[in-house]
């Protein structure tokens, strides 16, 4: 816990009321209709059974994109919220010929909803918008739902893997996770120094190495 030791925490006072925020923490400009594609039947979307890995908020898609092409034996799903983003990256998966990886563009929350129990090996969570405000901080997307909900559609093992430059957010689900900490079998956390294959960096993450920011990683196995 040392390296956060510039991270106060004081989780009961700061972030009681993020843990009951409501469900629909987004103004109405910020809901998305759901896409007619239907999460529960993922194996048919992908046309094979192989491990799923999905990723949250993938912007224009590069790191899902490059970890396809490493991986053509298993799934990649990226949920990114901004169509234009989104379209970006499966023109660039099409360009690059992969046929594993996919590309959406509804509110990842809806989406992870829907997803079947036990169906992924992977959530990918990089720099989720901090929205730095107070009264937009329940519009982060980790908090006690989404974490109950991430654990729920992991398989056995399965892992989630965050990054975020925001001390604060950071500080935030690690108060979310004392809370709940007996659901994870492990947990792992660092400081500029990626947990999750160190080789593949996303396009935020190489950018804020460039600009010597300070990067939180956590790891957590279901
Ligand atoms: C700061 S960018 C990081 C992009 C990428 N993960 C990276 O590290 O390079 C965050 C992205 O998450 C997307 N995003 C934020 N909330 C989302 C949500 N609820 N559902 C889907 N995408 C979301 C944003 O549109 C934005 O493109």
């Amino acid at each position: 816990m040392a390296l956060f030791g510039n991270l106060k925490i004081a989780c009961e006072t700061e972030f009681a009321e993020i843990a009951t925020a409501s469900r629909r923490p987004f103004s109405k400009k910020f809901h998305s209709p759901l896409s007619p594609f239907r999460y529960q039947h993922v194996a048919d979307y992908f046309g094979n059974l192989r491990v799923l890995e999905v990723e949250i908020g993938s912007g224009r898609g590069a790191y899902l994109l490059e970890r396809a092409a490493l991986y053509p034996e298993m799934n990649f799903l990226g949920i990114e919220q901004k169509e234009k983003l989104m379209r970006l990256s499966l023109t660039r998966a099409r360009a690059l010929g992969l046929t594993n990886v996919r590309f959406i563009a509804p509110d990842a929350r809806e989406v992870i909803r829907s997803l079947p129990r036990e169906s992924v090996s992977v959530f990918h969570i990089y720099f989720p918008d901090p929205w730095f405000k107070k009264r937009h901080i329940k519009r982060r997307f980790v908090n006690h739902e989404s974490i109950h909900t991430l654990h729920e559609k992991l398989i056995a093992g399965g892992l989630v893997e965050l990054a975020t430059d925001d001390g604060d957010y950071f500080r935030q689900i690690l108060c979310e996770l004392d809370r709940h900490e007996s659901r994870w079998s492990a947990r792992r956390q660092s400081k500029n120094s990626r947990l999750f294959s160190p080789e593949t960096k996303t396009l935020f993450e190489q950018k804020y190495e460039e600009q010597h920011r300070d990067i939180f990683y956590l790891e957590l196995r279901k």
